[in-house]
C-alpha cells in the first residue's frame, strides 16, 4: 500500500521540507522588519518650544522627573552630574538601596549594613536641592550570598523587620517614597499558562514563587508595607512592578493580577499609596493600546492610588543599525506612552531608568546583535539631548495640570 520510499524520494522530501521552512523564516522576518520600518516618520519632528529643562518642565505641571543613578558614575563623571542636577528633581539609587550589589554592598553580612554609599547619594541630593526615592526593600534579586544559608522561616520575620526598621528607620523623614515590594506578581506568560488551565485569578495563585513567599507566606507583601509605614510615616509606600505596559495576553494578564494585588491590600487596609510601573519598553513592540493602558490606569487611580513610572527605558535591541531612524523610532514610542500615562491625573512622577545611554543597563541586559552602542535614554554617551529628551519635553508640554 506504501509505496517504498527510496533514498532519492527522501532526499528530495527532506530538500522541499528544509525549502519551506526557510521561505517561511524569510518571510516572516521581511514582515516584522516591515512593520518596524513602518514606525519611523522621517517627517515627524519633535519641536520643542523654548529651552526649559525637563525639571522645570514637568515642574510647572505639578509633575516631577529624575532618574536612577549608580553612585560612581556620579562621582566620576561630571558632565553627567551637571546634566542630571539641571534635568532632574529626584534620584533613586539604582544599586545603592538593593541589599546585596558590591558597590560597596548595603548588606555585606549578615550584622553588618554599609551605609556609605547611601549617605553620600542622599547628601548629594540634599545639597542640590534634590528629593530621593529608596529601591528596593523586598525583592527577589539582588539578595546578599549569605540569604540563603542564613534566611530561614524561623527567623526571616525578624530579618525582614531588621532591615525594614534600620534602613527605613535611618532615613526617616529623607525620602520621598520607597518600592517597598518589588516585583511580587508572576512573569505575564506564566500567568495566561494559568488561565489557559482554568487557574483562579487571585493573589495565592497570582504571586511570583520568591523566597520571601516561600519563608513568610502571602502575606508577607503587608507586613513589608506596614513595617516600613511604621519606619517612616512621612514616605510614599510604592508596589513596583513590569510588564504591564502593552496590548498582549501576557501584559493584560499582568494587569489584571496586579490589579488584583492593589485591591486584596486597600481591602486589608495596607498602608499602601501608590503603584510604581517600571515602563521598560520596547521601541519595536507594535501592540501598544492606549484605551487599554488608560483604563488600567483609572482602575489603579480609583483605589485612591498615586502612581509613579520608575524605570522608563525604550530598547532598541530590534531596531534596524540607522541611528537616526533609530531614535525617532524610540522618541515616538517615549511619545505615545508618556502622552497615554500623562493623561491619568493619578500619574505624578516619571523616572528614567538612567539619563544618558552612557550607563543604560540595557547594555548589558538588552544588547544589540549588531553590536551597537545601545540608545534608550534621552541623552547620548556625551550627555547631548536626543530626540528622545524631546519627546519627554513634548509629553510633559502638553500634560495637564496637576491639582
Ligand atoms: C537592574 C540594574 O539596572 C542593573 O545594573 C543590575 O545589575 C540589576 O538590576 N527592574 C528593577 C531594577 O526593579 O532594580 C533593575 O535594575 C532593572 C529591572
Amino acid at each position: 500500500m506504501f509505496k517504498k520510499i527510496t533514498r532519492r524520494n527522501f532526499i528530495w522530501f527532506s530538500l522541499g521540507f528544509v525549502a519551506a521552512v526557510g521561505t517561511t523564516k524569510v518571510t516572516l522576518n521581511y514582515h516584522s522588519k516591515q512593520k518596524i520600518l513602518a514606525l519611523d516618520n522621517p517627517a515627524k519632528d519633535f519641536t520643542v518650544i523654548g529651552t526649559s529643562s525637563l525639571k522645570e518642565r514637568a515642574a510647572v505641571k505639578g509633575l516631577m522627573y529624575g532618574t536612577a543613578i549608580r553612585n560612581h558614575h556620579l562621582w566620576e563623571d561630571s558632565k553627567l552630574a551637571e546634566t542630571l542636577v539641571k534635568e532632574c528633581q529626584i534620584l533613586v539609587p539604582e544599586w545603592a538601596l538593593k541589599w546585596y550589589i558590591p558597590n560597596p554592598a548595603l548588606r555585606p553580612e549578615p550584622n553588618i549594613f554599609d551605609f556609605s554609599e547611601v549617605d553620600k547619594i542622599l547628601a548629594f541630593a540634599q545639597n542640590k536641592g534634590l528629593q530621593l526615592r529608596g529601591h528596593t526593600l523586598v525583592w527577589h534579586e539582588s539578595l546578599p550570598p549569605w540569604f540563603q544559608d542564613t534566611v530561614n522561616s524561623n527567623n526571616a520575620q525578624q530579618i525582614l523587620e531588621q532591615h525594614i526598621n534600620t534602613v527605613v528607620g535611618r532615613y526617616a523623614g529623607k525620602m520621598h517614597s520607597w518600592d517597598v515590594v518589588n516585583e511580587a506578581i508572576n512573569e505575564g506568560y506564566l500567568l495566561v499558562r494559568e488561565q489557559k488551565n482554568n487557574i483562579p485569578n487571585n493573589l495565592k495563585n497570582n504571586l511570583r514563587k520568591t523566597p520571601w513567599l516561600e519563608l513568610l507566606g502571602d502575606n508577607y507583601i503587608d507586613k513589608a508595607f506596614r513595617l516600613t509605614h511604621q519606619a517612616d510615616p512621612t514616605a510614599t509606600l510604592v508596589y513596583n512592578d513590569y510588564g504591564l505596559d502593552y496590548d498582549t495576553d501576557a501584559d493584560e494578564a499582568k494587569r489584571n493580577a496586579v490589579l488584583n494585588l492593589l485591591e486584596n491590600l486597600k481591602s486589608k487596609g495596607t498602608p499602601i499609596h501608590a503603584l510604581g510601573i517600571q515602563a521598560h519598553l520596547d521601541a519595536s513592540e507594535t501592540n501598544f493600546n492606549p484605551d487599554k493602558l488608560r483604563s488600567f490606569l483609572r482602575d489603579v487611580a480609583s483605589l485612591g492610588l498615586k502612581i509613579m513610572i520608575t524605570e522608563l527605558d525604550v530598547t532598541d535591541e530590534k531596531l534596524p543599525s540607522d541611528i537616526e531612524m533609530r531614535d525617532r523610532i524610540i522618541a515616538k514610542t517615549y511619545e505615545d506612552y508618556l502622552s497615554t500615562v500623562l493623561s491619568e491625573p493619578a500619574v505624578t512622577t516619571v523616572i528614567t531608568w538612567g539619563i544618558s545611554d552612557k550607563y543604560s543597563w540595557l547594555s548589558d541586559f538588552k544588547p544589540r546583535p549588531d553590536k551597537a552602542a545601545v540608545r534608550p535614554l534621552p541623552f547620548d554617551a556625551n550627555m547631548n539631548r536626543k530626540l528622545g529628551w524631546n519627546a519627554i519635553a513634548r509629553a510633559f508640554d502638553n500634560a495637564r495640570l496637576r491639582s
